[in-house]
């Protein structure tokens, strides 16, 4: 009985996926399954109605899942950078899939600036920035005058600008978009928990952590990509520097995540060949855990044991205020979102590899 219920399903959404190209209006870009679950059996639409299989995806997670309309669709990269790049770029040259009016919803967890946001805050970045692509020695072997072990590459000290440069380093939004994209999710009755208020309560000592001790809200504050999953306030001081020089100084510091940079390589290479548009991509990270302990307690301890405290809430707000931007964008699709959201500021890589008349405020300069 069931088989024979589910088998047409399965073929009509097989036929579909061969015959017709998708050419969705937006692409929610989760990381791993917490992050992309979250988006499953809820009220607004339903994604799970084609599963489509292109090579190139992370074995753990080998379909783009679709609405039965197309549009929206769900990608979901697997963790880290290399993950988050392969994974993409999989997606932007698959035949199955036209991308060139989609909007991209990175949508995950993350750590936070205690200085700038709290638990299950949901924090909208304008620049995406790799900022352990970086000379490292280990601490205890760090140059003399070096806060850390990290030094940009090319120079031989902490202030200087790095002078070997692989493109990859800086990504900048679209801010009008970003914009757009507040103002949805500023409709969203964010979750909390009683274990978040308790976590972010033991930040309070330090008056520097006000931001900490609020209410979790939508921020608009920049993101940190690396590899390395850190904690503690040196290392994170050290990026927060390193965000500061690489973009003269443009960025915020506020959230931490280990694939953003991976998705936009991918994407801004889309755009070059016109595959897609790289100012249709908002990057979204909500705060599960602090990217330096409190006052009193040890890096290793926010690490080993801060995890948990606001990540269920931080999980659910992917949902609440990813939801609205989604529908937003949908609502608001043929007067203001078909054509595209005129940017005002620079959007692109480090290197200018994409079109655009406004020149950055940032990079290595002529
Ligand atoms: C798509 O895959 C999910 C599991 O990831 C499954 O629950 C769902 O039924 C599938 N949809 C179709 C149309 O086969
Ligand atoms: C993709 O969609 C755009 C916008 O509808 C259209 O102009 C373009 O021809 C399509 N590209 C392909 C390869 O079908
Ligand atoms: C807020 O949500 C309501 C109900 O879903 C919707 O009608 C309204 O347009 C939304 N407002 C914004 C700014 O998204
Ligand atoms: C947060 O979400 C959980 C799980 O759905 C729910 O039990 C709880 O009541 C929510 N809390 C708030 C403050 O929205
Ligand atoms: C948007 O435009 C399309 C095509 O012209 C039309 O079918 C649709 O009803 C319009 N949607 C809204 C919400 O106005
Ligand atoms: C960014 O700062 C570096 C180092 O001070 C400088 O050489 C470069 O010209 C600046 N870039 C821009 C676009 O102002």
């Amino acid at each position: 009985m069931k088989r024979f219920l589910t088998l047409p399903i399965f073929l009509s959404g097989l036929s579909a996926a061969c015959a017709t190209v998708i050419a969705p209006k937006v692409v929610i870009v989760d990381f791993y399954n917490d992050e992309a679950n979250i988006w499953h059996g809820i009220p607004e639409f339903d994604l799970l109605e084609q599963n489509i299989s292109i090579p190139g995806l992370s074995s753990m997670y080998p379909h783009i899942h679709c609405t039965a309309d197309g549009e929206i669709c769900q990608l979901i990269t697997d963790e880290g950078e290399i993950n988050a790049a392969a994974s993409t770029t999989a997606l932007v040259l698959s035949p199955s899939f036209n991308l060139t009016n989609t909007y991209f919803l990175l949508a995950g967890d993350a750590g936070i600036n205690p200085k700038v946001g709290t638990l299950a805050s949901v924090a909208f970045a304008r620049f995406s920035v790799q900022v352990a692509l970086q000379y490292e020695f280990d601490a205890r072997e760090r140059p003399e005058g070096s806060p850390t072990g990290y030094i940009p590459q090319g120079t031989t000290a902490v202030g200087d600008y790095p002078s070997f440069i692989y493109g990859t380093e800086v990504y900048e939004l679209n801010d009008a978009l970003r914009r757009h994209a507040i103002g949805f999710a500023r409709n969203a009755t964010l979750n909390d928990s009683a274990s978040a208020q308790a976590y972010r309560a033991t930040y309070a000592a330090d008056p520097e952590n006000l931001p900490a001790t609020l209410e979790p809200s939508i921020l608009s504050c920049d993101t940190a990509t690396s590899d390395v999953w850190f904690s503690g306030k040196i290392l994170a001081t050290a990026f927060e520097n390193a965000m500061d020089l690489f973009t003269n100084g443009s960025a915020k510091y506020c959230t931490t995540q280990q694939e953003d940079s991976g998705v936009l390589a991918a994407l801004a290479r889309g755009d070059v060949h016109g595959l897609v548009d790289f100012g249709r991509t908002i990057s979204m990270r909500t705060a599960s855990d602090f990217d330096r302990p409190a006052p009193g307690q040890s890096a290793s301890d926010n690490l080993f044991n801060g995890q948990d405290a606001g990540y269920d809430a931080a999980v659910m707000n992917i949902y609440l205020a990813g939801v609205q931007v989604v529908q937003g964008i949908l609502r608001g699709w043929n007067h203001t979102f078909a054509d595209g959201v005129e940017p005002k500021n620079y959007v692109g890589d480090i290197r200018r590899t994409l079109k655009g008349t406004i020149p950055p405020d940032f990079g290595p300069g002529a």
